[in-house]
């Protein structure tokens, strides 16, 4: 056998010379390894921002990037793209590791062309998401580009078209993840609204369909670029964007921790970790909830803290309509999702966007093996002209359907108010939520005692005397008939009235039993379509 090494080797070694192919080849990778012109790689850095390659970096573990067709270029000569053939067509394709599970990733390099989308560029993406698909693993995004590549023509809208397609067959089967790191503009921006989670950078993200430049000619309205379609104009206001990091950095650090909740896809459950949380940890401060004021609103991260393992909550859409809460936590090592009215912003009602959110954050959960706990404590749905004209009937009908739909375990614990629609629509029983509990303060009823009585005793309290102490004394009877949780508990739509201080241990022993309900990927295939 040739063995150079050998210590049988008679003569003594020389250092051999690299063949000239195997020269010539290292010379070319060196060359396509250098992404675009220095001078564009200072810009980049310049604006904060990290090249394709350090970004990957920087998101896979070590050394287990794995890249694709690092060698593609384009074929389109038109408009002066001749003398720009450059190795890769701006974005860097291939597989890796995350906290050692396997990821598909692209990422667009904004130092060549701008990251423009061509067609070589375009079928890249489509090579990488296809070897997601078929290897049913996670598919990440990081996007930073100046759009449809315009010397490439119709070739590039088709380009964008091939992703759509397949981001769209991909929905509910593998989960998406979209990174936006500098712009995506035009019809850019649909690849990510198709995934089930978008991130954003602080001051160098930017999405919109249309420019400041194309808005002010079309409408007159003078607008920035952040004010347009910055990272928080995404997060709190369209609800386009799920995560909004401080830097890059911050992104990936976050992304990261997202991706250890999720599963491959959806014929896998999320990892089981280790629990140094006692299971039997009480829970007092839902002691202390069952004291106050019906009326006083709290923030409902203090319950889902003080549930979760280790008090950890990681919540998605923080800053979008904030009167419902949706999140990840882990209880007694199994991953939950959870969904919660939040009582400080809009007394926790449900209203359009609300109703969004939550519908779609179910419908990723119930793709994706992801058990549900459902903290209730909605007075109802928000009243206004607004909502009524925006749909609040068409929106809110969302929640309805994804509950219903939903077959992965269903738990739901009720704080405090559960009152009309609202009621129905949190998980009740009767929408088959597979655990009903509720706190002895719970309020449950069709609405309110002060709305209850106007209807019901409108003549007596208009012939009364004293009004008002005929009006509290109904309300009052009204309250201890029906607007507690011993009413429903006796009709067996909520199966146990139970102790505040037990309640992380009753939901997990709760989920414990029912982890078997469904066996991941038996539920027919349903896509995660954007709500
Ligand atoms: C080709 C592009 C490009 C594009 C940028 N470049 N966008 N080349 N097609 N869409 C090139 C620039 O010519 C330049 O090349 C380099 O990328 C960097 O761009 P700059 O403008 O110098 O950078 P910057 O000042 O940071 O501005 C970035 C930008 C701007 C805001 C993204 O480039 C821009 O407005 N681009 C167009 C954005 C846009 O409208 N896209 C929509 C296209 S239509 P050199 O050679 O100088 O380095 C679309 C429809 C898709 O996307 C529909 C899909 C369904």
């Amino acid at each position: 056998m040739l063995n150079p090494d050998s210590a049988q080797t008679k003569h003594p070694k020389k250092p051999r010379a690299i063949p000239p192919n195997v020269k010539q080849m290292r010379e070319i990778m060196e060359k396509a390894l250098d992404g675009g012109d220095p001078k564009r790689i200072e810009a980049q850095r310049a604006k904060g921002k990290f090249t394709a390659r350090d970004r990957l970096h920087y998101l896979l573990d070590e050394d287990s990037f794995q890249e694709q067709g690092l060698l593609v270029t384009t074929r389109c000569a038109d408009f002066g793209l001749k003398d720009k053939h450059i190795p890769g067509d701006g974005v860097i394709t291939g597989f890796g590791k995350i906290s050692g599970r396997q990821v598909c990733v692209f990422a667009q390099d904004f130092t060549v062309l701008g990251g423009s989308l061509g067609l070589a560029h375009a079928m890249k993406i489509c090579k990488v998401m296809d070897l997601a698909y078929e290897n049913r693993v996670p598919l990440i995004g990081l996007l930073d580009s100046g759009g449809a590549r315009i010397q490439e023509g119709v070739d590039s809208l088709d380009g964008y078209a091939e992703i759509f397609y397949r981001n769209v067959k991909c929905s509910g089967v593998i989960p998406q993840i979209s990174v936006i790191l500098g712009p995506c503009a035009g019809g850019a921006v649909y690849s990510p609204a198709l995934t089930d989670f978008v991130f954003m950078v602080e001051g160098t993200s930017h999405m919109f369909v249309t420019g400041p430049e194309v808005v002010k000619a079309a409408t007159g309205e003078v607008v920035s670029f952040d004010h347009l379609g910055g990272s928080m104009a995404h997060a709190s206001k369209s609800g386009v964007c799920h995560m909004v990091a401080a830097s890059e950095q911050d992104c990936f650090r976050q992304l990261k921790e997202l991706v250890s909740f999720l599963p491959l896809n959806r014929w896998e459950r999320p990892l089981r970790v280790a629990n140094p949380d006692p299971v039997r940890r009480t829970t007092p401060l839902l002691e202390a909830l069952c004291e106050v004021d019906p009326r006083k609103p709290y923030r409902v991260h203090h319950i889902i803290w003080q549930i979760a393992d280790e008090h950890k909550f990681f919540e998605i859409h923080a800053n979008f309509a904030k009167s419902i809460v949706v999140g990840f936590i882990r209880l007694g090592g199994d991953v939950a999702g959870v969904v919660a009215n939040n009582p400080a912003h809009k007394a926790g009602a449900l209203d359009i966007d609300s109703s969004d959110k939550a519908a779609r954050f179910i419908r990723f959960l119930n793709a994706f093996n992801i058990p549900i706990l459902t903290l209730v404590d909605v007075p109802g749905y928000w009243p206004g002209v607004d909502q009524e004209h925006g749909g609040i009937i068409r929106h809110g009908a969302k929640l309805l359907h994804a509950y219903s739909e939903a077959t992965v375990p269903k738990v739901t614990v009720i704080l405090r108010k559960a009152y009309g629609g609202a009621y129905i629509a949190m998980s009740s029983k009767h929408m088959r939520g597979d655990f009903n509990f509720a706190l002895p303060c719970a309020e449950i009823a069709v609405m309110g005692p002060k709305g209850a009585v106007e209807i019901l005793y409108s003549r007596d309290i208009a012939a009364a005397e004293d009004k008002d102490a005929l009006r509290e004394k109904l309300s009052k009877e009204y309250q201890e008939r029906f607007a507690s949780p011993y009413q429903t508990a006796s009709t067996g739509s909520v199966d146990e009235v139970i102790e505040p201080t037990q309640i992380r241990y009753k939901v997990i022993r709760a989920f414990k039993f029912l982890y078997d309900k469904r066996k991941p990927g038996e539920h027919s295939n349903r896509g995660n379509i954007p709500l």
